[in-house]
């Protein structure tokens, strides 16, 4: 991870509320976030959302990022397709902590109609307020790493 506070938003149709009520909140914490939308609520397709911001990540641009789609999983599952990015789904904050501390996670996925607004922010401040152990945890996220082959 670089140490921007630099962080990407995407989602589908399904989540424009969410996704634009956790940019507000994470800019009132000093995050730069880069939010690459969609505005608009048309019918649309996750796996291009969840490409495009995991690219943001993989390339540098982007320290971190938080995706949604209505479940959080269509969305998580392409952007784990493209090289070097770890994103997990989480609808609890321990979990948000634990991809951050054990998984090395660049990216958190959420399913806006699984959460609501508040829970969604409890775990947004849980992801970002979390470090990386390393050791153990370093040797497994590079075990998974070599798996891409
Ligand atoms: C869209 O209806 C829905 O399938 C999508 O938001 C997401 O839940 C997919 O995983």
């Amino acid at each position: 991870m670089t140490d921007t506070k630099r962080i990407v938003l995407s989602s589908d149709h399904a989540a424009i509320d969410l996704r634009q009520a956790i940019a507000k909140h994470i800019a009132a914490k000093g995050w730069e976030a880069v939010d690459i939308g969609p505005t608009t609520p048309e019918s649309t397709h996750y796996p291009e959302h969840g490409a495009a911001a995991a690219r943001r990540v993989a390339s540098g641009d982007c320290s971190l990022g938080i995706i949604l789609c209505g479940t959080g999983q269509g969305i998580m599952m392409a952007a784990n397709k493209v090289a070097g990015v770890r994103c997990g789904v989480c609808s609890d904050p321990f979990s948000a902590r634990m991809i951050r501390a054990h998984n090395d996670a660049q990216i958190l996925s959420l399913g806006a109609r699984v959460v609501g607004e508040g829970l969604a922010l409890d775990i947004v401040d849980a992801f970002l307020e979390t470090a990386f152990e390393g050791g153990r945890h370093g040797t497994r996220v590079d075990m998974i790493t070599a798996l891409e082959g």
